[in-house]
């Protein structure tokens, strides 16, 4: 029996996020520390009656498109060919919400709007994911459950992103900052010692993260004993950093940083412009810098010893022509 439709309009913002330590090694089952952050995506979705099976999804990306026939067609109605890649895990996600919910031949149009800078690690697609899921889960269901929309935002990311690990999807769901764990698929809220300053620096490179995932699952077959030996050091390292961060031993954190960037370096995910925002925010006083998210160019996350040395962090990246900005944790993570 389909479900009645309980509202005909529904919202859902959802944030990025940052990982602090752990990422790739993650995938493998290491442990994570990610934090949601102020820059959000949100979603507007509504059911519409003239077109069943229509599903429009619009984004301000500069993407649009319409699936109908149970998606057996698409035409683009902005971005081109880009359109139907971008489109493709969030048509996944309302046609999961759907089906679930035995609303099969339904018309929904979704409008998205970012904040987020897409494809440099700070989970845009992750955050897209999880707010569209529950903006259309809303429409049938009066507040659906926090962790059901992670699961199903989970499983359309894995359209684009077969071996994620789901941390993303997590952090953007329950915000805050947390300690994930893959395997079990639970996380652990960590309590600060005052407030973490962070500095988000772009290199201007964008990247995949299926493929940057999949380099690095070539190197672990090729490297099999380094590689257990280097996650056994992120574990370590992660592990470190909670008790630091509880402790608010923050020099502590930011050299666990540090080290954590040579790993990353090591499984072959870094890149010059990295390194060279590295070497800036370090000069500029970051007490720790690394690489936040896949890599491969993307985001570098720098640690700063108060807000207003994450100002003077930022403000040096940006003399250097790279695009820079501060960060604050997001303790709401999905609202709607
Ligand atoms: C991407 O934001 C984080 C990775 O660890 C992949 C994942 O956890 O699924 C690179």
């Amino acid at each position: 029996m389909p479900l009645s439709i309980h509202m005909s309009h529904c919202k859902a913002s959802a944030p990025a996020k940052v990982i602090l330590f752990g990422e790739h090694f993650v995938v493998y089952g290491s442990p994570a520390i990610l934090a949601a952050i102020n820059k959000h995506i949100s979603v507007d979705a509504r059911t519409t009656i003239h077109d069943e099976d229509k599903i429009v999804i619009r984004s301000d990306i500069g993407v649009a498109g319409e699936y109908w026939h149970n998606g057996e067609f698409f035409n683009a109605l902005e971005g081109g060919k880009k359109a139907k890649a971008v489109l493709d895990p969030l048509y996944r996600a309302i046609r999961q919400v759907l089906s679930k919910r035995n609303n099969k031949n339904i018309g929904i149009e979704v409008d998205i709007s970012s904040k987020v800078p897409p494809g440099i690690g700070l989970g845009s697609s992750a955050a897209s994911c999880v707010a569209t899921v529950a903006a259309v889960y809303s429409l049938f269901q009066k507040n659906p459950s926090r962790q059901k929309v992670c699961e199903f935002a989970i499983e359309s990311e894995r359209l684009i992103h077969k071996r994620t690990s789901g941390a993303d999807c997590y952090v953007s769901t329950f915000g805050g900052l947390m300690q994930y764990y893959s395997k079990s698929r639970r996380f652990k809220n960590i309590e600060t010692k005052g407030s973490l300053s962070l500095v988000v620096a772009n290199t201007g490179i964008k990247h995949s993260t299926s493929d940057l995932v999949a380099g690095v699952k070539r190197f672990k077959d090729t490297n099999k004993i380094l590689f257990e030996s280097l996650a056994k050091q992120a574990s370590d390292i992660c592990l470190q950093a909670c008790t630091a961060i509880e402790s608010g031993k923050y020099d502590k954190v930011g050299e666990l940083m540090n080290e954590n960037q040579i790993l990353l370096q090591q499984i072959g995910i870094s890149h010059h412009k990295v390194h060279d925002i590295i070497e800036i925010c370090s000069k500029a006083g970051a007490m720790g810098a690394k690489i936040t998210g896949a890599g491969g160019g993307g985001a570098v996350i720098a640690l700063a010893a108060s807000k207003q040395e994450s100002t003077k962090i930022a403000s040096h990246v940006k003399a250097a022509g790279y695009q820079s900005f501060e960060v604050k944790i997001d303790y709401d993570g999905l609202s709607f």
